[in-house]
């Protein structure tokens, strides 16, 4: 078809229920509550194995030998570092922008450092796509101490990618559990379907546009508040409620006229989300070593949401406890989401590189509901 569909045609807002590409990377059972990658589930992956080598499992459809898995680590290793202009963009916004602008601004200066950016081979592409995960953690962590007005941290060539992304905002190494969790949540939030901002990178991609590009459009489209913006929201709402007994009432003025309580429901899951089932158990190990009030709050939050909701499917997603971790471990919460990044990256590279071996651009149509015209064009001295 040429041009915009005829009035008859189905109009699908929100593409939702379209199917637009084929994947082999990941698959989220919303009615069991059960989140795949390549054929593994997540809470396998979070008991066995780690970022890095989930990251080359949805890159490459394996997991790795052990020589594969160095290779790799070491790849992401040595790129971990920022060039040297990178790290004063991000000084010289400080703290005048939200961090996930500044994130967007720096994946987009990246590429004026790299020559080869717009040769579109898959090689390429994987080439970026890999450096873009090894340097995620340093911009993440760099933004995080520029905007609470300490000192950049540089990469300790001593530590993995979780514990080095931890270290590089937080100025400090992680103790083993803070390691753990920083990793759990690195690998829960890899990958998730065909997610708003995992179509993004696709559809930049599709044009045969640069990685960089790609990652740049995912990063703009997680920034929403109804998509990666949902964590910090979700922490400042239970932090503004701030003790079980005012969780009845205020959740009724929140939710009067149809309004949303942020951090509950999902497009996909109608049970419990399975990446929350696993963060809340941190979210309670925090409570109970670091006395942390704010999850006595969320626990009624959540009761009183289920009594109300689960039965219409609406259940806490991964944006209601992963705030509250990331607040325990001594992060600010304008940088959940540039957290959140710091994980997904994985999966947008690997489903960009995965969409472009069988590439085909995307162009959707609309349905024309305007003038059919043809209107007379009056001159602008004549239109009273
Ligand atoms: C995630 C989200 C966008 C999914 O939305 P969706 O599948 O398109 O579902 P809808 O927004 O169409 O909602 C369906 C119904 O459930 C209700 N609902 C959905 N999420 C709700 C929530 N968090 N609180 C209260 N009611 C909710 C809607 O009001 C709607 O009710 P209605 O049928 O009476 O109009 C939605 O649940 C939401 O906005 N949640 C809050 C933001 C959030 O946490 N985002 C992070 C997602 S990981």
């Amino acid at each position: 078809m040429n041009g915009e569909v005829e009035p008859e045609e189905k109009l699908r807002k929100g593409l939702e229920g379209v199917i637009a590409a084929e994947t082999k990377i990941g698959y989220a059972n919303g009615s069991d509550g059960k989140l795949f990658y390549r054929g593994y589930e997540i809470n396998s992956l979070v008991e066995q194995s780690n970022y890095e080598e989930v990251s080359y499992l949805l890159l490459y459809g394996h997991l790795p030998k052990r020589k594969e898995y160095e290779n790799y680590a070491s790849r992401l290793r040595e790129q971990m570092v920022l060039p040297d202009e990178v790290y004063s963009l991000i000084e010289s916004i400080g703290g005048k922008a939200h961090p996930m602008s500044t994130l967007r601004t720096a994946v987009s200066y990246l590429s004026c450092f790299d020559k080869e950016e717009s040769e579109a081979t898959i090689e390429n592409q994987e080439r970026i796509g890999v450096g873009l995960i090894a340097r995620m953690p340093a911009i993440v962590g760099a933004i995080h101490r520029i905007y609470s007005g300490k000192p950049i941290a540089k990469p300790n060539p001593d530590l993995g990618y979780a514990a080095n992304l931890f270290y590089m905002s937080t100025g400090t190494k992680p103790d083993p559990v803070e390691s753990k969790i920083m990793d759990t949540s690195l690998i829960l939030h890899a990958d998730h379907g065909m997610n708003a901002s995992t179509f993004s990178a696709l559809v930049t991609i599709s044009t045969m546009a640069d990685m960089y590009s790609a990652v740049t459009s995912a990063v703009a489209t997680l920034k929403g508040p109804l998509h990666g913006g949902a964590n910090e929201r979700a922490l400042k709402m239970i932090q503004s409620i701030g003790h079980p007994g005012n969780a009845e009432k205020e959740l009724k003025s929140m939710t009067e006229g149809g309004g949303k309580v942020v951090g509950f429901g999902h497009r996909v899951y109608k049970v419990y989300d399975p990446r929350a089932k696993i963060l809340k158990r941190y979210a309670e190990y925090f409570a109970e070593s670091r006395g942390n009030e704010t999850f006595r709050t969320a626990e009624k939050i959540e009761e009183l949401m289920i009594n109300k909701y689960g039965e219409r499917g609406i259940f806490p997603n991964v944006d209601f406890y992963s705030g509250m971790i990331y607040d325990s471990m001594g992060f600010k919460a304008e940088i959940f989401t540039p957290l959140f990044v710091a994980g997904r990256i994985s999966g947008w590279v690997a489903r960009a590189l995965e969409y472009s071996r069988d590439n085909r651009i995307f162009r959707p149509n609309a349905l024309y509901t305007g003038e059919k015209g043809p209107r007379k064009y009056i001159p602008i001295q004549d239109r009273d």
